[in-house]
């Protein structure tokens, strides 16, 4: 499903990616971890296109994706999140859904019973017509998030701390409808998440980053107890 090979990125001289690899399988939720500056978000920039690497190669499902531009990534089913929540400003929550939504289809139809649906997975039904800027809390604006990633109907969706900032409780229920939402729509999802318990619980497998490289990719509990992961990630050990 998705490879990527000896991937390098360089900001001036800033190394942010240096031979970083990965894969994802289909249907698997990969844990990305490691401390700010470690090349995360970076990595995601590569894979929807807003950072071209200097080296490496990038596939999905057999697509060369560093060949195609952001909108074809989108059509190949690649979706994301920013770290920074930006709703489309003076729209309502549903029409930042029908934005997303005709952007992710090659046909760009907009398909309502589609976005009704993704608004009851995140619970953001009752807030459809609320102003997407104004008109939600914290958590509603991470959900819209997500929902505005779904509706561009991705196979593969890219998180990147999503759960960043949300109190314990809210953190939960997050968490559970990340999960439900992988089944429902049969995704493939990279999670960008520095919560070692939250990663443990939503993920499959982790890879461990660190200054531009990657440390450590392996069963999530098995990789914690890593003592070179352990150092560099937390600065503690964890039992
Ligand atoms: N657009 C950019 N211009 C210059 N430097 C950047 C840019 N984006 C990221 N960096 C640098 O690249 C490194 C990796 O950043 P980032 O991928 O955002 O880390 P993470 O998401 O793991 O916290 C950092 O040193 C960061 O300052
Ligand atoms: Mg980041």
């Amino acid at each position: 499903m998705l490879k990527v090979k000896d991937l390098c990125v360089s900001f001036g001289g800033v190394r942010a990616l240096q031979n970083v690899s990965f894969e994802v399988q289909q249907h698997e939720v990969l844990g990305l971890v490691g401390p700010n500056g470690a090349g995360k978000t970076t990595s995601f920039n590569v894979l929807s296109g807003i950072v071209k690497p200097t080296a490496g190669e990038v596939t999905y499902n057999g697509h060369d994706i560093l060949k195609s531009s952001m909108h074809q990534r989108v059509t190949h089913g690649i979706g994301r999140t920013f770290q920074i929540p930006q709703p489309m400003h003076e729209l309502t929550v549903r029409e930042n859904l029908i934005v997303s939504q005709r952007f992710g289809r090659p046909d760009g139809k907009v398909k309502h019973q589609r976005i009704d649906e993704i608004l009851k997975s995140v619970n953001l039904l009752h807030k459809a017509e609320s102003d997407a800027a104004t008109g939600l809390a914290l958590t509603e604006r991470k959900a819209l998030e997500v929902a505005k990633a779904l509706a561009t109907e991705p196979t593969l969706l890219m998180l990147d701390e999503v759960l960043a900032g949300l109190e314990t409780t809210s953190k939960k229920q997050f968490m559970e409808t990340l999960k439900e939402i992988r089944k429902q729509y049969s995704l493939s999802m990279i999670v960008i998440e520095h919560d070692i318990e939250t990663i443990m619980k939503l993920c499959d497998r982790v890879v461990v980053f660190n200054f531009g490289k990657v440390i450590a990719d392996g069963d999530p509990e098995e990789t914690f107890r890593n003592p070179e992961v352990v150092r560099s990630y937390t600065g503690e050990v964890h039992a």
